[in-house]
Parts: C-alpha cells; structure tokens; sequence
C-alpha cells in the first residue's frame, strides 16, 4: 500500500501515478487533493506524512507544483525521509542511500512519463544499507533529542 497525495499543482501527475500503481499491482490510497481548485500543499502532505510516522503505511508520494513545499512539511514527521528527486539520478540515491519511504516531485516540473519513470526506478531500487544506516541511525538519534527539548 502507498498513500498518495498531491495539490492543485500535482494533481494531473497524481492520477498518472495512481493509475501506474495500480497496473503493478500496488494499492494506492489517495489523501486527495480531489479537484482542481487551489488548496493548500500542507493539509494534503501532513496526511500521508502522519500516516507514514505512524506507521500505517510503509510509503507515500507527494506532489505539488515544485515538490518544495511539500517536502518542508513531510519532513516535519519524524520518522519520515523526504526525498525531492529531479532525475533518475537522485531518484535511485534516494532509496539506495536515503531508504526515502516518502518520494516527492513537482509536478510542473516534470513531464507525466518522466514523473513516472522516477516512481519507477525508488520503487525498484534496493537500500543499500552498511554505513547509510549508520547515517539514517544518526538522523533518528537527533529527532529523539529534538523531541526530548
Ligand atoms: C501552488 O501554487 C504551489 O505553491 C505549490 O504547488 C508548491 O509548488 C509549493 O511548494
């Protein structure tokens, strides 16, 4: 199950990627936005974000027009790894060293196919582990001291 959520912005390349979901036989849970009217990225980041810090679900995407403003709230969540990716480069660093359990990408930034493709290559692509665990471990390290303050 991944939980998808975009604005006004995303919203186009949302239903792409929902729709490419599907046909790989993973279920997606879209948080909406459902229209397109301008809303505000934070309400519809904030619900995949908590879903993923709670652990409900293993794994979101999040689009808004740049990626920008959705990536600063769902890394609010502790827990979550926020990944902005640009290319199929940053996309597979983005599992590979970062194990990002959420991807974000904007979408009037990139083209519908290009959108998907980098879903494509996060979800194919495996954690490396070793020392970017050690380095994930230090990033839980800090949220615990940041939530103790
Ligand atoms: C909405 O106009 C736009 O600001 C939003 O989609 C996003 O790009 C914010 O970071």
């Amino acid at each position: 199950m991944i939980a998808v959520a975009s604005d006004h912005g995303g919203l186009e390349l949302k239903q792409t990627i929902c729709d490419m979901l599907q046909a790989r036989g993973l279920p997606c849970e879209d948080y909406g936005t459902d229209g397109t009217d301008s809303v505000d990225y934070p309400d519809f980041g904030a619900k995949v974000a908590a879903a993923v810090a709670a652990e409900k679900i293993a794994s979101g995407i999040l689009i808004c027009g740049t990626g920008i403003g959705m990536s600063i709230i769902a890394n609010k969540y502790p827990g979550v790894r926020a990944a902005l990716v640009h290319n199929e480069f940053t996309a597979q660093m983005a599992k590979e060293h970062n194990n990002a359990n959420v991807l974000i990408l904007g979408g009037r930034i990139l083209s519908p196919e290009d959108g998907l493709k980098l879903v494509e290559i996060w979800l194919d692509t495996e954690f490396a582990g070793g020392r970017h665990q050690s380095r994930l471990d230090k990033i839980v390290a800090a949220e615990q001291r940041l939530q103790k303050q």
